[in-house]
């Protein structure tokens, strides 16, 4: 035998009896030299009761994520054999207790660690929802690298993102874990943000297992409530919804996460459509999939199922592996294979699937090693993960409004007023989901300023619990004595992210005021949006002459934002989602489709309101630079190789402006004509380009049957022959037309 794989069996024996036990004899038979050989050998040594153990996943005690668990002897089953992965366990002392205990049951089969890591582990990023508005994707394959880098050097494996939900409703609080609502940008921050998390392979010690959620249509619940029931048509999903789950599962994904709520009348959970047929069966997915938090057992409060032992075999049955928390494998699997109800070949797959992940993992040939503390003190909060933070929050900033030149800020603005407290916690700037990152590392914007040796004169200026006015005057007074104003607004951490829906999007009364006045002293006035989703915020819009929405930034925020303040970087994000400009609008989103009575100004039979414009405040893909760019004409350009692309579009950009800039150039476009109505304009393609200042550059997009077609009503890809109106420019509102004519069909 290769002396190699001799010193892994030994090294794997060695830990299992380093904890008092003695290897079965069977055990030693097992050669990890063959992944497929090792884990059947393995499966068939196992009992059913140990089998069904691995289907179970505990959370760890006090970080919970869901309902708690403090109830349940966690110790005991996992010494038992009755845990298979677990959740919430933050630490490497506290994943060597869980894995020596694991160790201990009969088959020493180690555990897999998984966390929400969402936008940082030790070192906060900013919020998903910013990152994609960098449209950078390969900085945000770089944030998701260092989540990665940070969590499996502390001894996580597993992390249950991206978040690859598309939503058009920013009353869903959850908009802030995923890029927005466009799935076209969706799929490709989704592959990005996979290709980050996982690296090259599983396997390194730098790597972490992504989970795609939630699997499916989460980010569509009626009225905007989480958990809210989702009715849509497949074609409305194929189309809109599904495209990011299909891209990340083909990047490789290793496991993907079923949703809470329903799919056309069946929950997620418990749907065979979406957890075998499709995701299996159509794209032929190999990895685990894992429910959501003990909505195993909510499929009783959906009414679909009588009992847990239903629940349990109702989603096992739909393919579910994994039951997250609520345990109704646990406790029902066993009798439902007794009595013919589920067959055993059947957890067999499940189970040899979860072995086969815990072994690419490596976690067969050293359970302990994702636990390394000096690895894990080198790379945590190191500076490559400090400065891919800094650099992905600044790219995160959109420049909303710019007026009279208001920004950048030249070096002669030495004493600022900052008003507002969010401009000075670092809870709130580390944004929602932000658990484990260590928040007393996070610079804030106050601390950014003193540390650049600006005078800060610092005001309340509203109380963030009520929205109200706190401190006028002193606020009026402290914008009077300072060269520039900067007022920080928008919501605390806790208002977005999961279950926390919002009726009403408004910016409080008290905060918008607020500006008016601070506008009155006739100081340059910068207001910061530090939000986690689109707000409304018109009289913000009329009074202020300058305005960024800077989101939560995570770790770097304050660096960030006085880099943009000052010039040092130019902004260049543009918006994931278009933010409406009043509620009746919402949901609302830049792809809708023709109507029989399409909008129209002053007529009066159409699709618009009679009491507001349709208009929204900023559009998808919207967002300004210090300088300004020009766009060329659009021309189609024919192929050499028709099997790459059936044509070429091709535009040219200049940077008219006296500052270096970046800009990403969209391209959308129109099928004129088709069998089924279809969106007015959808995002095809996107370059981020940098030009310096007078420079000019040709941006060149393939047009190819991704760029033509669409999922009919049988979720069949169809492209027609005919013609297509392509849009190019920099926001999906702001764009200059070419007509091109495709030959033939393909159904
Ligand atoms: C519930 C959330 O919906 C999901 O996104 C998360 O991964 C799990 N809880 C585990 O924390």
């Amino acid at each position: 035998m290769h002396m190699k794989i001799k010193k892994k069996i030994a090294l794997w024996l060695l830990c299992c009896c380093a904890f008092g036990q003695a290897a079965a004899q069977d055990r030693e038979d097992i050669s990890l030299n063959d992944k497929q050989s090792f884990i059947s050998h393995l499966l068939e040594q196992m009992t059913l009761d140990e089998k069904i153990g691995q289907l179970h996943q505990c959370s760890g005690r006090g970080n919970f994520t869901g309902p708690d668990t403090l109830h349940l002897p966690l110790e005991e089953y996992v010494r038992q054999g009755k845990v298979g992965t677990m959740l919430n366990i933050i630490g490497i002392k506290e994943i060597r207790k869980y894995q020596s205990l694991a160790l201990q049951s009969r088959l020493h089969i180690p555990l897999i660690f998984g966390l929400d890591i969402i936008h940082g582990y030790r070192t906060g990023f900013p919020i998903p929802l910013a990152e994609a508005a960098s449209f950078d994707l390969a900085m945000m394959e770089e944030a998701a690298r260092c989540n990665a880098l940070e969590g499996a050097a502390d001894g996580q494996n597993w992390t249950f993102a991206p978040m690859v939900d598309i939503s058009w409703d920013a009353r869903w609080g959850r908009v802030m874990e995923g890029a927005g609502e466009d799935p076209y940008l969706g799929s490709k921050v989704a592959e990005a943000r996979v290709k980050g998390l996982q690296g090259e392979q599983l396997g390194d010690t730098c790597s972490m297992m992504a989970c795609v959620k939630h699997f499916a249509g989460y980010g569509a619940p009626m009225s905007g409530k989480d958990y809210n029931s989702v009715d849509m048509s497949m074609g409305q999903f194929a189309n809109f919804y599904m495209p990011p789950y299909q891209a990340a599962v083909e990047a490789g994904a290793a496991t993907v996460m079923s949703a809470f709520n329903d799919f056309q009348s069946i929950p997620c959970t418990s749907n065979r459509f979406l957890l075998t047929e499709l995701l299996r069966e159509r794209w032929g997915f190999k990895g685990i999939v894992v429910s959501d938090y003990s909505s195993v057992e909510e499929l009783i409060n959906h009414r679909v199922a009588e009992n847990r032992k239903d629940a349990a075999a109702q989603a096992f049955q739909a393919g579910l592996d994994i039951e997250m928390v609520s345990q109704c494998y646990l406790r029902h699997l066993k009798e439902l294979v007794q009595e013919g109800k589920v067959k055993e070949e059947v957890i067999d797959q499940a189970v040899g699937r979860i072995l086969e992940k815990k072994y690419e993992l490596g976690l067969f040939h050293d359970p302990y090693r994702f636990c390394n503390e000096a690895r894990s003190n080198r790379i945590i909060n190191s500076s490559r993960i400090r400065n891919s933070s800094l650099r992905m929050a600044e790219r995160s900033v959109v420049l909303l409004k710019n007026e009279r030149q208001t920004l950048p800020f030249s070096d002669m603005i030495r004493t600022v007023a900052l008003i507002g407290s969010l401009g000075k916690s670092q809870f709130d700037m580390a944004g929602a989901w932000a658990g484990s990152v260590d928040r007393s590392k996070i610079v804030t914007l106050y601390d950014a300023l003193i540390q650049r040796g600006i005078k800060v004169i610092y005001q309340e200026g509203y109380d963030i619990r009520s929205g109200k006015i706190s401190s006028l005057n002193a606020s009026l007074q402290a914008a009077q004595q300072a060269d520039a104003v900067i007022v920080c607004l928008g919501e605390r951490a806790e208002q977005s992210g999961e279950s926390k829906s919002k009726a009403n999007l408004n910016l409080p009364e008290g905060q918008q005021l607020l500006v008016e006045e601070l506008a009155k002293t006739g100081k340059p006035i910068v207001s910061l949006l530090m939000c986690g989703r689109p707000l409304i915020f018109n009289e913000v819009r009329r009074h202020s002459p300058a305005i960024l929405c800077t989101w939560w930034l995570g770790s770097e925020a304050g660096n960030a934002i006085c880099n943009v303040l000052w010039g040092k970087y130019n902004p260049s994000g543009k918006l994931p989602m278009t933010f409406p400009a009043n509620m009746g609008q919402v949901p609302i989103f830049y792809q809708y489709k023709s109507t029989g009575r399409p909008t129209r100004p002053h007529v009066h039979y159409c699709t618009s309101y009679i009491d507001s414009s349709t208009e929204p405040a900023y559009p998808f893909g919207f967002g300004l630079s210090f300088t300004s760019f020009r766009y060329g004409k659009p021309e189609i350009i024919p192929s050499d190789h028709p099997d790459h692309a059936h044509a070429f579009l091709r535009i040219n950009i200049s940077n008219t402006g006296s500052r270096d800039g970046e800009e990403v150039v969209q391209l959308y476009v129109q099928d004129k004509v088709a069998r089924i109505t279809r969106p007015v304009k959808e995002l095809k393609g996107f370059q981020k380009v940098f030009l310096k200042a007078g420079e000019s550059k040709t941006v060149t997009f393939p047009i190819t049957d991704e760029t033509l077609g669409y999922y009919d009503n049988d979720m069949h890809f169809t492209v027609e022959k005919g013609e297509f109106i392509f849009m190019t420019g920099g926001s999906s509102h702001d764009t200059q037309e070419v007509t091109y004519f495709h030959p033939f069909s393909k159904i």
